[in-house]
């Protein structure tokens, strides 16, 4: 009987799917590295999230496998080239998420807009702050959002951002500009972009090419002073101690922050233990119904795939 292991928490209806297909499956998050790559020996199908990477060494170890899943958007915890060159399909859920992921933007744009995190915690623990944090709000409408990436979530958050009466810039070189025109905003190319954005949201994938995209340099030189940055994509895109010391400054008014360069940040890190920063412990796409999107649309591909 073909053989699915499932290496990390998921819906239900996952391992259902492929039992009801007539699959075996074995359920076992939390392994240790050592302990994952005996356990995957003699699986066919391999179901991962976002913690487990999936090196080539643990291909090896699991002599049958033909194909790799990822319940998630971003490919960047597996080693695509290495399933390639042993022949092992690599499967993934783009767009699942994107719903959660873009309501989560508009929740970090309109937090720090409106200071909301430093008005619960001063009200929360007895102070009525009304006069300190009354200078800071601001709002959405009419103020540019400039999306880097406009993929299937970026162009959620561009439909909710018009809800907003946002002004609406994309940079996206793989997208043709008649489908950014059709979404009711406008094509830019990356430098106008960042120094016209109110707002910059980033929702590209993490490459070589696109790692440290928002470097010192662009932090300082390149981006709208007074701006607020926002980042659902992946932490590597940006330069955080830049970020952090552009925030501590007033060179940027705020960041919203779902991802780290590293995961999790050490308790220290700088950008923590600032007031204008609002950050999430990678929640983009912690919804319940994305959890069952992610879910059910891995388990589909992947028995249609192996069937
Ligand atoms: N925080 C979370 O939990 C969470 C959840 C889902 C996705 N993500 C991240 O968000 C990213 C976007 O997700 P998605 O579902 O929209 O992916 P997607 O593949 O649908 O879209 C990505 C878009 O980025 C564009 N792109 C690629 N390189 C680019 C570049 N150099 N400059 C500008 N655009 C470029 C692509 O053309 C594509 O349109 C994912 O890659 C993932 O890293 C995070």
């Amino acid at each position: 009987m073909t053989k699915i292991f499932i290496c990390e928490k998921i819906d239900p209806v996952c391992p259902e799917m492929f039992r009801a297909a007539g699959f075996e499956v074995e359920v076992r998050p939390g392994l240790e590295p050592e302990q994952l790559k005996a356990a995957v020996a003699g699986c066919e199908g391999l179901v991962v999230r976002s913690a487990v990477k999936v090196t080539a060494e643990l291909m090896d170890a699991a002599d049958r496998l033909k194909v790799v899943g990822r319940a998630g958007a971003g490919l960047d915890t597996i080693d695509v080239e290495a399933a390639k060159a042993r022949g092992i399909t690599v499967l993934n859920t783009p767009g699942q998420n994107a719903g959660a992921v873009a309501e989560l933007v508009l929740g970090l744009m309109l937090a720090l807009a409106r200071r909301l995190v430093p008005a619960h915690v001063a009200l929360a623990a007895g102070r009525w702050e009304k006069n300190r944090l009354s200078g800071f709000g601001f709002e959405l409408g009419a103020k540019t959002l400039g999306l880097v990436g406009f993929g299937a979530v970026g162009r959620r958050v561009a439909a909710l951002a018009r809800g907003f009466n946002m002004e609406v810039l994309v940079y996206d070189p793989l997208v043709a500009d008649g489908e950014v025109t059709a979404a009711g905003a406008r094509p830019s190319g990356l430098t106008e972009l960042l120094a016209a954005a109110d707002f910059l949201s980033l929702h590209l994938p993490l490459t070589s090419e696109t790692r440290n995209l928002i470097s010192r340099e662009v932090i300082f030189n390149g981006l709208k002073p007074g701006g607020v940055l926002i980042n659902c994509a992946r932490g590597g895109l940006v330069d955080e101690a830049a970020l952090a010391e552009a925030l501590a400054g007033g060179r940027l008014a705020g960041a919203g922050l779902d991802v780290f360069e590293k995961e999790p940040p050490n308790a220290d890190h700088p950008l923590l233990a600032l007031e204008n920063v609002v950050v999430t412990p990678h929640l983009g796409a912690s919804t319940a119904e994305s959890q069952v999107n992610v879910a059910r649309s891995i388990a589909e591909q992947m028995i249609e795939h192996l069937k």
